[in-house]
């Protein structure tokens, strides 16, 4: 038999992805292709629902589904029955409305990760449960002037986000950009882990795994394992990536590429920085621009150290427990063929607010905390606490209460030897404060990292949306754990 060329597996990697596209799990499962060799197969995209006339109406189920893992059939989670789920794209000032599903077993919600809009009612409200079986009517208003970035949604009732995302419930938002940088395509690029048990289905997760913050064992882009993109020398791509693993962190490289950063989670920088590597934590976004370049470059995630639980548990957990010190080939990007004119400049980016030269009406300190405790809610098995102030989540009692209009700073200090990225929902934060990193540019975020033994001073600007909601480690094992915080805004 003659091997098959690299060209004539990327052609049986694109048949195979049409096939998913136009018949669904059943006809991917018998279309083998490009699957059943392994690899060389073409990158897929989620399914795009547009908003129209200024709203994006949507039913989403989250619900038990078969897929496809690499060479594995699986049973895991998903909304509306695709990993990730569809892919919502709208603009400043459009409506969402999600009739939401819980199709699952266990009780779930929705939140829209980074999207600066109401927590009350039936807008981005974390304290809502959908229980088995019901349904609930999200409606999602985005303010005139919000930021455009690559944002996504996953389920947040607490007790079971992390279980749930790892099995699969993601997606992403892409708020258009009034003034779209020239590019010859873009990529949405979900990134995600999942550890499949005998049976394909999400392996069960012991204790010390969640107190480390559990690592799946593949690592997907789209659902996929290892896929390829093609395009042509000079072609300039956008790609959209979304760290949604409940605890890896990613440090991106792409040799043999120029990589620009174009924006990170919220809005985009004025100009493009240009990069070697990128490191998402959990929760976190990147913007990339490409310009490609002949050959064959592979997107890696390199291993990142956010701490281990030693002199804790009595004999020492470290963070690398299954072999994380070599990097992971994510995905190939093949540049070949007729070379094309390089792509437009890129615009420039409007300036964005510095509250550095704002008043600051408020300043606070939240310590993150892990130790030996009761383990409180969560149950049998837990003798780790994790505390933000010393205190587990309680959704009953308002943590911080900060008033509408004003500008905080926020000192988020870590004192345990682990990581935790935090993160706060609806208002984005300024770092005005993170060690050596420089700080020149007003640098925006929805997801801090506060290192190990280390802190962060950020200011947050409340603008508007009155109303509580909830800050939290997004090593979201931890957040299940206790590590999450409530804040009312009036
Ligand atoms: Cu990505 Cu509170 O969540
Ligand atoms: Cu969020
Ligand atoms: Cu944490």
């Amino acid at each position: 038999m003659t091997p098959l060329t690299r060209r004539q597996l990327l052609a049986l990697g694109a048949a195979g992805a049409g096939a998913a596209a136009a018949g669904g799990a059943g006809l991917w499962w018998t279309s083998g292709g490009g699957e059943a060799l392994g690899r060389g197969r073409e990158l897929v995209q989620p399914e795009v629902l547009a908003g129209r006339d200024g709203v994006l109406d949507l039913a989403l189920g989250a619900a038990p589904a078969r897929v496809r893992i690499g060479a594995r059939a699986a049973n895991v989670q998903a909304f509306n029955g695709s990993l990730p789920g569809p892919t919502l794209r709208v603009r400043a000032g459009d409506t969402i409305r999600v009739a939401m599903r819980n199709g699952l077993e266990e009780p779930t919600n929705l939140h829209v990760h980074g999207l600066h809009v109401s927590p009350v009612g039936n807008g981005d409200n974390p304290f809502v449960s959908i229980d088995p079986g019901q349904t609930f009517d999200y409606e999602f208003v985005l303010p005139e002037g919000h930021p455009p970035g690559t944002y996504w949604y996953h389920p947040h009732r607490h007790g079971h986000v992390a279980d749930q995302l790892a099995a699969g419930l993601y997606g992403v938002i892409v708020v258009e950009d009034p003034d779209p940088v020239p590019a010859a395509r873009e990529r949405v690029m979900v990134v995600s882990d999942i550890t499949l048990d005998g049976s394909g289905r999400p392996a069960e997760v012991s204790a010390p795994e969640r107190i480390m913050g559990r690592e799946g064992e593949t690592v997907l882009v789209n659902g996929q394992v290892r896929p390829e993109a093609t395009a042509a020398p000079g072609e300039r791509e956008l790609w959209r990536v979304v760290n949604a693993c409940p605890a890896r962190f990613l440090r991106l490289r792409l040799d043999g590429q120029d990589l620009r950063v174009l924006g990170r989670d919220v809005g985009r920088l004025r100009e493009p920085e240009d990069v070697t590597e990128v490191v998402l934590a959990p929760g976190n976004r990147v913007e990339l621009l490409v310009d490609a370049r002949e050959g064959t470059s592979t997107l890696v995630a390199a291993p990142v150290d956010r701490g281990r639980t030693d002199g804790m548990m009595g004999g020492g957990m470290p963070g690398d427990g299954r072999g994380n010190d070599e990097p992971i080939e994510l995905l190939s990007l093949e540049v070949s063929g007729t070379p094309v004119g390089p792509a437009g400049p890129v615009p420039a980016g409007p300036a964005p607010r510095d509250l550095r030269g704002e008043r600051i009406a408020a300043g606070r300190t939240l310590d993150f905390a892990m130790g030996m405790g009761m383990g409180g809610r969560r149950g049998p098995g837990t003798m780790m606490s994790f505390t933000i102030d010393g205190e587990q989540f309680d959704a009953a009692r308002t943590d911080q209460q900060v008033a509408v209009g004003s500008v905080e700073e926020w000192t988020l200090t870590n004192s345990g030897p682990m990581d935790h990225p935090v993160h706060l929902h609806v208002w984005p934060m300024q770092l005005v404060a993170d060690g050596g990193r420089d700080l020149t540019e007003p640098t925006w975020l929805d997801v801090v990292n506060v290192p190990a033994f280390g802190q962060v001073t950020v200011r947050v600007a409340f603008d508007d949306f009155p109303g509580r909601t909830v800050y939290h480690c997004h090593i979201l094992d931890h957040e299940d754990l206790g590590m999450m915080g409530t804040v009312e805004a009036r």
